[in-house]
């Protein structure tokens, strides 16, 4: 049997940390501010953006909230960011994505100070973690190390194989691992032989974005299987890239769907939050 490593747990005890955090850092004068600009009304962005607000809310820190309408052009949001990027007593942009379709992303991305870049999308927080020095890192990757670092899964020295090659997730994912001193290959749609390529993994990491894709053929006996896809099957019910029944069986740990990565990533951005005190001056 599979340990299943339980996500809401871990994400709740960090986040219980962070408002101890966030507590003194009031007590010594400084209040922590993040502005979150949604534009339009896509569902699931919905959702995440209130997940976001409340774990503002849980730890104590002040949330901003910019919801503009979906005709809002690319110049106005940019006015935005401007004008966040000047405010001294907001520490925190965040630009829930997707963007829609007339304003370019990566052009809002760029336009975010970077020492105020929560997500840790600016090329500069990107670039900065290629070469281990400070800046923000992309929550979910960070927050799949700490999933592995509290349930007491050694790192280093093992071969880790992630899945996907995004900016967001497959990327810097690979280059923390790298950072903590694993062998890391990055697999994807192109990559020959994959289930021989997934199959050498002490620790599997899943971004590919199709459902239950991953079943037990593409895994070795033992390994950690950490799934990082958000799904819905057949049925329109939440699943991850892995399927969980298949798989659960021969591996030696697993993150659920929902329940695993999921919560994580709040915590790591309410984490970032906090962070951006030691990259911005009083
Ligand atoms: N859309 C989906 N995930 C994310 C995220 O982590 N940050 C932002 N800004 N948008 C997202």
């Amino acid at each position: 049997m599979a340990h299943i490593i339980d996500g809401k747990a871990i994400s709740l005890q960090i986040k219980d940390e962070l408002k101890e955090k966030a507590e003194r850092l009031r007590q010594e004068g400084r209040e922590i501010t993040l502005a979150v600009i949604q534009v339009g009304n896509d569902p699931a962005s919905c959702v995440y953006v209130r997940n976001k607000k409340r774990g503002c809310e849980y730890i104590g820190i002040r949330s901003l909230s910019y919801e503009l309408p979906e005709e809002t052009t690319q110049q106005e949001l940019l006015d935005l960011v401007g004008q966040l990027n000047q405010k001294k007593d907001v520490n925190g942009i965040l630009v829930q994505l997707p963007l829609p379709d007339h304003i370019d992303e990566d052009t809002v991305i760029r336009a975010i100070a970077p020492e105020k870049d929560v997500d840790g999308f600016h090329p500069q927080s990107v670039g900065a973690l290629s070469i281990g020095q400070p800046g923000f890192v992309s929550c979910t990757p960070a927050g799949v190390i700490q999933l592995l670092k509290r349930s007491g899964i050694e790192i280093a020295g093992k071969e880790c194989v992630v899945l996907g090659r995004s900016n967001i997730v497959g990327k810097p994912m690979a280059l923390l691992l790298l950072r903590e001193n694993a062998t890391v290959t990055i697999a994807h749609s192109k990559t020959r032989n994959l289930k021989e390529v997934t199959g050498r993994a002490d620790i599997l990491i899943t971004a590919i974005g199709r459902p239950k894709m991953i079943t037990r053929e593409y895994v070795k006996e033992g390994a950690v299987v950490i799934d990082v896809g958000i799904n819905r099957d057949q049925n329109g019910k939440l699943c991850g890239d892995v399927d969980f029944q298949d798989v659960e069986p021969v591996c030696s740990a697993i993150t659920p769907v929902p329940g695993g990565v999921g919560p994580m990533t709040i915590a790591m951005l309410l984490g970032n939050c906090l962070e951006s005190v030691h990259l911005q001056p009083m």
